[in-house]
């Protein structure tokens, strides 16, 4: 828990008569958060409710957890908050932007300059190098970037001695790691994270995700991560529990003990 205060401005609504996104449970800044967000695939016998009835704040300069069984909507939830996909119904924000009020290309510029994805498939150019691929959003806003930040992110994500390689040169653990180098480069107020250590051996992901918590800590970065992992929750400030589309429960300071614990309750 923080004892910051919720600023003049903060949640401005972004157009008359919409009430400003609300405040994160017990805490104070969001810096994006879903109200009442329902997603349905398909129709009739073949629909699917992936989000049902979601409202979840995640708030400023703190590493959230998303867990939940495959098939919870988790990746659906980043997706819709990131602005990547658009909700049945139910409204996402990112800062005091409510994303339905943006047209096509505000969004797009919301995105290129609040966001970073790492998607459970990399996403990345296959015919940029690793380096390219690394600074490639920042470049799109004409910047080059900071280079003595690109080289601690590159130097603790391991990619060193690989920079000049494509992707299909790389690995899938080192693609994962040009992934996240990607977003954690460009500083966005915001990193959505799909299972960024998922194809990892310990050791690495272990590096990257001390990594994402010092950009927390030290940098104020907010990050958003879905895991399966709960050794990698335990490296979040929060976890947020999702079973059948729904936010089951949520846990602070968690250990990947309780956390497990709390995901066989779940489980019953
Ligand atoms: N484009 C789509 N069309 C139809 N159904 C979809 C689509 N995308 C997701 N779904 C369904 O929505 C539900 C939620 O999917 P989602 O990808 O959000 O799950 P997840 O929690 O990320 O799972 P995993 O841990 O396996 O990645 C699932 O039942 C899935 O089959
Ligand atoms: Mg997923």
């Amino acid at each position: 828990m923080t004892d910051e205060t919720v600023q003049p401005g903060d949640f401005a609504p972004p157009a008359p008569g919409t009430p400003p996104p609300p405040a994160a449970t017990g805490t104070a800044v969001a810096a994006a958060g879903a109200i009442d967000a329902t997603k349905r695939y398909g129709r009739g016998e073949s629909e699917v409710i992936a989000l049902d009835n979601v409202s979840v704040t995640f708030e400023r300069s703190k590493f959230t957890a998303i867990m939940g069984p495959s098939g919870s909507g988790k990746s659906t939830l980043m997706h819709c908050l990131a602005g990547l996909d658009s909700l049945t119904s139910g409204s996402v924000f990112i800062g005091n932007t409510y994303l339905a009020k943006l047209n096509d290309k505000e969004l797009t510029e919301l995105r290129r300059k609040a966001v970073g994805f790492i998607f459970q498939a990399f996403n990345l150019i296959p015919t940029l190098t690793a380096e390219e691929n690394i600074k490639l959003p920042l470049m799109l806003g004409g910047d080059s970037g900071d280079k003595a930040w690109f080289q601690e992110v590159v130097d603790t994500v391991g990619l060193g001695t690989r920079l000049k390689h494509r992707p299909s040169e790389l690995s899938g653990g080192q693609q994962q790691r040009v992934a996240v180098a990607r977003a954690l480069n460009a500083r966005p107020d915001i990193i959505f994270a799909d299972e960024p250590t998922g194809n990892l051996d310990s050791r690495s992901g272990a590096e990257i995700l001390d990594f994402m918590r010092r950009a927390v800590r030290e940098y104020g970065q907010t990050i958003v991560m879905v895991t399966h992992d709960p050794g990698a929750a335990s490296y979040a400030d929060r976890v947020v529990f999702l079973a059948d589309g729904r936010i089951r429960d949520e846990m602070l300071e968690p250990t990947a003990e309780r956390v497990l614990d709390r995901i066989k309750q779940l489980g019953d």
